[in-house]
Order: C-alpha cells, then sequence, then structure tokens
C-alpha cells in the first residue's frame, strides 16, 4: 500500500510545538527520515483534541470546577473526533500503525427525528419527504411541466425512477409506504402500520430538511468509521512509534525566535535549540506567543476566528435505546440546543453505554460552556427527554462534558476562515525555519484527516529544504 514516507534520510534537529494530532504525524514521519524531534506540549499529555475519556480520568477547564471521570471499566466517550470517512488519511494511519477499526454508524433509520415538537423515526420522515416530493414532480411532469425541459421518453424514465423514489401508488401519488416503519414490525402477521402519514403540508411544516440529509454529504456518507477501543488508540500508537520520551509534557512555549542558522523556542521548563520549527499550536494561541516571525505571520495567525464546541458524555447502567428504542448506533437530529444525540457504535449489548447528549457548535455550545457540569447535565437531560421520555433520566450512572473553547492551551472546537485568502496560503509556506501545521491549515478543518495532510505538507517541504541544503 502507499504509506506516506519521505525520500531519502537526513539528521536534523527538530522543535515540534504542539503534540495533537498534527504534530504528532510530523514526529513521525520525520522520525521514519531519521530526524531528531522534540515536541513540547502544554497539556499534561498528548493527543491535543483527540481526547478519549475513561474512569479515573480528571478534566479541568479554563474556569469552573474540575470533573471525575467515574465511567465504569471499559466504557469510554470521545471528546473530541468520533468519526472517520473512507477516503481519510487517518485510516491509512490506523492500518501503518495496526489499530483496529470498526463502523461507526452515522446513519441510522431506526433513529429519531425531533423538530418543532415532534419526535419520528428518521426512516418515517425520509420516507415522507421523498414520497411526496416524488409525488410534486410526478404531477408537474404529468401537467406538462416539464414538456420544455425535457423529452416524453425522458419523462418516462423520470416517473419510473420517481416511483422507486418516492414508492408512489398506481395513479403516481404517495399514499404512505411501509418504508415508514411499523407499530409492530411483521412476523408471522402481516404487522401494525404505523398512522398514515400527515398530509403535504403536515411534513413540510415539521422542517427535517437538515435532518434527513446529513449523510448526503462527502465526509458523512455511510460507512464511517472508528478505531476499536476509543479514538486516543491513535494518540498511543502514534506516540509510541514516535518515543514517549521525545515528547515533554507540561511545556507551554512562551517564545520563538528565528536565528541564522535555526530556531529558538523558550518554554516552560527550559530553552530548545534545534535546525527547525514546525508550529502546530491552534492559530489564536500561536498568535499570542512572542516572535520575530514578522507582523505579517502574527496578523495571518490571526485571522482565523476560533468556533466553540461541546459535548457530554451520558453513562447509562442500561442500554436502554437498544433494548427499548432498537437503536444501534447512530444519531438522533434535532433542532433543539443539543443539536444531536449519538448513541454508541460499539459493545452492543453489554451492561453500560455511553451517550453523547449534545453536541453543538457556536452559540449553543457557549451556551452549554458557560454553564456547572451539573447544569449541563440537567439541562441535556430535559432536552433528551422531549424525545426518549423518562427513562433518559433513569438508569443514569455519570456524565462528563467539555466546551473546547475553554480547554488550556486549544480554546476552541476548531476555527473558521473568513476566506482561503493570503493569510492561509502565507502560513501554508515556512517563516524562515518554522513550519506551520494544522487542520486550520487545510480545507479538511475539524477533521484530524487535516491535521495529518497538513504535517505530511510541512514535513514534505522541510526534508526537501534540507536534502537541498549544502
Ligand atoms: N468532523 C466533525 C464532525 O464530524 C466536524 C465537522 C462536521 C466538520 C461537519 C465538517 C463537517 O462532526
Amino acid at each position: 500500500p502507499g504509506d506516506f514516507a519521505l525520500r531519502g534520510k537526513a539528521a536534523a534537529k527538530v522543535v515540534i510545538l504542539g503534540a495533537g494530532v498534527a504534530g504528532l504525524t510530523a514526529a513521525y514521519e520525520l522520525g521514519k527520515a531519521g530526524y531528531d524531534c522534540t515536541l513540547l506540549e502544554a497539556r499534561e499529555k498528548a493527543g491535543g483534541r483527540n481526547l478519549t475519556l475513561r474512569g479515573g480520568d480528571r478534566l479541568t477547564e479554563l474556569t469552573g470546577p474540575a470533573q471525575e471521570v467515574t465511567f465504569g471499566e471499559g466504557v469510554y466517550f470521545n471528546a473530541g473526533p468520533g468519526r472517520i470517512a473512507p477516503w481519510m488519511v487517518t485510516l491509512d494511519y490506523c492500518r501503518e500503525l495496526g489499530i483496529p477499526i470498526e463502523t461507526f454508524v452515522n446513519n441510522n433509520a431506526s433513529a429519531y427525528v425531533h423538530t418543532n415538537g415532534q419526535t419520528r423515526r428518521a426512516r418515517t420522515a425520509r420516507a415522507d419527504m421523498y414520497g411526496y416530493v416524488a409525488e410534486l414532480l410526478a404531477k408537474a411532469t404529468n401537467l406538462g411541466a416539464l414538456d420544455k425541459a425535457i423529452t416524453r421518453d425522458d419523462q418516462e424514465r423520470l416517473l419510473e425512477f420517481l416511483r422507486r423514489f418516492g414508492d408512489l401508488g398506481p395513479k403516481l401519488e404517495y399514499e404512505g409506504s411501509p418504508r415508514r416503519g411499523f407499530v409492530k414490525y411483521p412476523a408471522i402477521n402481516r404487522g401494525t402500520p404505523l398512522d398514515a402519514p400527515g398530509t403535504l403540508r403536515q411534513v413540510l411544516a415539521a422542517g427535517t430538511g437538515r435532518a434527513i440529509t446529513n449523510d448526503f454529504g462527502y465526509d458523512q456518507a455511510t460507512p464511517m468509521f472508528q478505531p476499536v477501543g476509543g479514538m486516543d488508540m491513535i494518540v498511543t500508537k502514534l506516540t509510541e512509534a514516535v518515543g514517549q520520551d521525545r515528547i515533554i509534557t507540561g511545556a507551554k512555549v512562551t517564545k520563538i525566535t528565528a536565528l541564522d542558522d535555526g530556531v529558538e523556542v523558550v518554554y516552560d521548563g527550559g530553552t530548545i535549540k534545534a535546525d527547525y520549527c514546525v508550529a502546530t499550536l491552534p492559530p489564536h494561541i500561536l498568535a499570542k506567543i512572542p516572535h520575530n516571525l514578522g507582523a505579517e505571520v502574527t496578523a495571518a495567525l490571526k485571522t482565523p476566528v476560533p468556533v466553540a464546541a461541546g459535548k457530554i458524555g451520558l453513562e447509562y447502567g442500561r442500554r436502554w435505546w437498544e433494548l427499548e428504542d432498537r437503536i444501534y448506533g447512530g444519531v438522533t437530529e434535532t433542532d433543539l440546543d443539543i443539536t444531536h444525540i449519538w448513541y454508541p457504535s460499539h459493545d452492543y449489548h453489554s451492561d453500560r453505554g455511553v451517550i453523547v447528549g449534545y453536541y453543538n457548535t457556536e452559540r449553543h455550545a457557549e451556551l452549554y460552556g458557560a454553564l456547572t457540569p451539573e447544569d449541563r447535565r440537567r439541562r441535556a437531560l430535559t432536552q433528551g427527554k422531549k424525545i426518549h421520555g423518562e427513562k433518559y433520566r433513569q438508569n443514569l450512572l455519570s456524565s462528563v462534558s467539555i466546551a473546547w473553547e475553554r480547554q488550556p492551551h486549544i480554546q476552541g472546537g476548531w476555527v473558521r476562515w473568513p476566506a482561503f485568502d493570503s493569510s492561509f496560503t502565507l502560513l501554508q509556506r515556512p517563516a524562515g525555519r518554522v513550519y506551520f501545521a494544522g487542520d486550520w491549515l487545510t480545507h479538511l478543518i475539524a477533521w484530524q484527516a487535516g491535521a495529518m495532510e497538513s504535517a505530511r505538507g510541512a514535513v514534505t517541504q522541510l526534508h526537501q529544504r534540507v536534502l537541498q541544503s549544502p
């Protein structure tokens, strides 16, 4: 397989700022090519936003009380990245590092859609929307509205498709469909159907658009994947490959100085001099560190805007969503401030499980982030109860929530560039001997794949320069 590798060996010394996915990937690839890397990590452990929480972990935020995670044995919660698309380079690293993967259920017809105060199964929402859209287009076609646009033959072909797309009746009308699901599924008898669908007006008024099209995206389409045992398997294996002893934790960078023949980095605990530097900190954090790389670099680093993002993990002592709702993995989409509910795509039928009770961004994330952990949980439970009823509060064992904009040394879920302009391209090139990397420097923001691709880009440039220098 075409695993990435720098061509030719080199022996330069590189200091890498940040031991998140970008920093670890840079160190891993440089290490394979013979470089001597040191990683400076301000947090207590490597991984950055690739954070999996387990019993015994402790989570602190910039303000507010620390949270002790009390999950049971084997229970975990991916507080950061949670899903990987098959085309992403992240899977290549899983393979290369020997990390087993399993399916992440991103689209589950049995999960719910909760919009405008109504809850229905995703399969029901889809069947109704597709059914009525098909009926309308069939009507328009038969009224001659498409006569100028397409030939009679093509109209016939279109009608043939619409019949299937909407599961239309003989008059090309949507009359409901078994696709909607059942109250009682067929067995030795034909099953008990749901009530008939609402009118077209009612179905449109339900506003299910976003909820039933999320997985149409090239980055969200099924199947998606996750490492077995937690997303931080990627961090664990990269760290092992790089060498734990190369990572200095608790090492907050306080100054970056470009020298004629190298780079000097001052951090809490010491000073390090190297031939090159790869800076992978979030841009809004980097922008605040004194340096002599020029005002243009500072201005560019200040351009991307941090985006708030939050999640809560709710641990239950009973997998009622599997036992009672028959939901095995997947996502319930809502128009509530929790936005999504994720059900675990692993360890089905085990005793315990963690539901993601909210995964929100921007203003909803800021709202939850400003609450105490207890109030976040209370609010998440109140919202989830609107969908799942009273059982959402029962059998709850523990919870832990994260507000990424309040995480020390990270301070954001990800960033948004107002425009992918000259600031973006400036930082994709080195400033002297300092290279920048991170998902924030790619068109794969908020994906580990972005961090990895960016790291590859930076070390490729660095290596070419080293090979060419006398
Ligand atoms: N990667 C994150 C997720 O899967 C955030 C994201 C969502 C990024 C949608 C791009 C598109 O939820």
